[in-house]
């Protein structure tokens, strides 16, 4: 693609997503915008194994917009990221068409797998403000990720997660119930062996009774 349509693509992904937006020179002053078109430049020094030109353009990058973007990650077309600071993409991540993100989200590993580290993420997905996606699982297309929430798992398409760790609370937007967890009426076990241990005393104070009455004849109370 041309430096003219892609600055035309960027222009109407961003008057698209972003209300606050007021002329198209304003989406010069983007930060994805710079960052996205110095990722593409990035991208394709790394596929052509000019690794550390790749990465020197993807360092120069954060310092100026405050978004890491691995050029080895693979992202497709509308891609948007909303204010920009604090995000970070690894390298072995993959990322559909029209997918959104806003400030302060991670796309990371778990610092415990090998090769395909990174999630995928399909299709139309939005990720909230902060949210963490971290590890090598797929979020399916237009799903909704909400703010601070930390995604561990697979999310099965069309789905809002939210929380820590990540619960689904909606799918094909209906809403999802919550398991109930009751956090007031814990289990005591030191309760338990007392009763245990009463109901013992209880079966043995009977066998005596009888045991009484058949040597003694008497019925005494034990
Ligand atoms: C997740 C989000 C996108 C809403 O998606 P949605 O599919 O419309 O979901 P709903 O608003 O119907 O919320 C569903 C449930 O999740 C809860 N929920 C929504 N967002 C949540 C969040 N970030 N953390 C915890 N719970 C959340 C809601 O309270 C609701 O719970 P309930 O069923 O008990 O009432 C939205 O809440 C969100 O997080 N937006 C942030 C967008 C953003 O990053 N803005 C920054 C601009 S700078």
């Amino acid at each position: 693609m041309g430096l003219m349509s892609f600055i035309q693509e960027e222009i109407q992904i961003i008057r698209e997503r972003d209300p606050a937006i007021r002329s198209n020179w304003e989406v010069l002053l983007y930060p994805s915008f710079k960052a996205v078109i110095r990722y593409r430049i990035a991208h394709k020094l790394y596929n052509k194994k000019h690794y550390f030109l790749a990465r020197w353009i993807s360092q120069r990058t954060v310092r100026k917009t405050g978004i890491e973007i691995h050029p080895g990650a693979q992202i497709g077309k509308g891609f948007f990221i909303d204010h920009g600071n604090g995000v970070v993409i690894g390298e072995t991540t993959v990322i559909g068409d029209n997918v959104t993100l806003y400030q302060g989200v991670t796309l990371g590993g778990t610092g415990k797998e090998k090769g395909k580290r990174h999630p995928t993420i399909e299709d139309n997905v939005m990720i909230s403000v902060g949210a963490k996606v971290i590890g090598s699982f797929t979020v399916g297309e237009n799903s909704k990720i909400g703010a601070g929430s930390v995604v561990l798992s697979e999310v099965p398409p069309n789905s809002t997660v939210v929380g820590i760790p990540g619960r689904i609370v909606k799918q094909d937007n209906v809403r999802v119930p919550r398991l109930d967890m009751d956090q007031i009426h814990l289990p005591d076990p030191v309760l338990h062996d007392i009763e245990q241990l009463k109901k013992q005393n209880q079966e043995l104070s009977l066998e005596l009774r009888k045991l009484s009455e058949q040597i003694f004849g008497v019925n005494e109370e034990i």
